[in-house]
C-alpha cells in the first residue's frame, strides 16, 4: 500500500510548505525595523517601516507665536511631548536633550529642541515661557487647543491621558516618553527611548548631521 509514494500528496506538501515561507518572509518584511544609524553602537528604537511618524502641526509657541512644523525646516527637530508638572520623567528628558545638546558643541546650532505639551490646560504661553527656560536657551515650547494638542500628538504615537485624583487642578498625565529626531525636512529620523544617555543621543545626531546635509 505505502509502497507507490503517493506524488501530488508531496506536490501538495511542498506547495503548502511554500505558502508558509513566503507568508513568513511577508511578514518579516512589514515588520522588519527601519535601517537607521550609521556607526557601531545600538542605539534608538527600531521603528517598523510602514509606520509613519511625525506630519504637520500648527501650534503656540512660548511666545506666543503661532506656528508650524514648516518654520524649523533646515533644522534637525528635537521633540519631546510632555507635561510642565510632570514629576520626574519629563524634567529628566528634557535635561538629557539639554545636556546632549551642550555635548554636541556648535554643532547643536543645526538641531532645534521642541518641547510640546499633553496638558495645554495648565501649559499656557507663560508657563511655558518659563518653564523651557530652565532646560535650554533655545528651546521651544509648544502649546496649543487641545485639539491642535491631540492632532499632534497622534502624528508622533504620543500616548497621553490624566490620571484623575483628588483635585480638578490636581492631576497627572500618563504619557509616552521617546525624544524624536526629525530631519531637516521634517521627516522622521529616528526616536530615542526615555532615559537614553545624553551623550549617546548626541552622537547619534552628529551622525546625522555628517551623512544627510
Ligand atoms: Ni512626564
Amino acid at each position: 500500500m505505502f509502497s507507490k509514494p503517493s506524488y501530488p500528496l508531496i506536490g501538495a506538501m511542498l506547495a503548502a510548505l511554500a505558502a508558509i515561507a513566503l507568508a513568513a518572509y511577508v511578514a518579516w518584511q512589514v515588520t522588519r525595523p527601519v535601517p537607521i544609524a550609521t556607526s557601531g553602537i545600538t542605539r534608538s528604537v527600531a521603528v517598523p517601516a510602514q509606520i509613519k511618524i511625525g506630519g504637520p502641526f500648527t501650534l503656540t509657541d512660548h511666545e506666543g507665536k503661532r506656528v508650524t512644523d514648516a518654520d524649523y525646516r533646515g533644522k534637525l527637530m528635537l521633540i519631546y511631548f510632555g507635561y510642565g508638572f510632570c514629576p520626574d520623567v519629563c524634567p529628566t528628558e528634557l535635561q538629557n536633550i539639554a545636556v546632549a545638546l551642550d555635548e554636541m558643541g556648535d554643532a547643536a546650532a543645526a538641531v532645534q529642541p521642541i518641547f510640546i505639551t499633553v496638558d495645554p490646560e495648565r501649559d499656557t504661553v507663560d508657563f511655558l515661557a518659563e518653564y523651557v527656560s530652565n532646560f535650554h536657551s533655545r528651546m521651544v515650547g509648544l502649546t496649543g487647543s487641545s485639539k491642535e494638542i491631540d492632532a499632534a500628538a497622534t502624528l508622533y504615537r504620543v500616548y497621553h491621558a490624566k490620571v484623575k485624583s483628588g483635585s480638578d487642578e490636581d492631576y497627572l498625565v500618563d504619557h509616552s516618553s521617546f525624544v524624536y529626531l526629525m530631519g531637516r525636512d521634517g521627516t522622521f529620523l529616528t526616536m530615542f527611548r526615555g532615559a537614553t544617555d545624553p551623550k549617546k543621543i548626541a552622537t547619534i545626531i552628529s551622525d546625522y548631521l555628517k551623512s544627510r546635509t
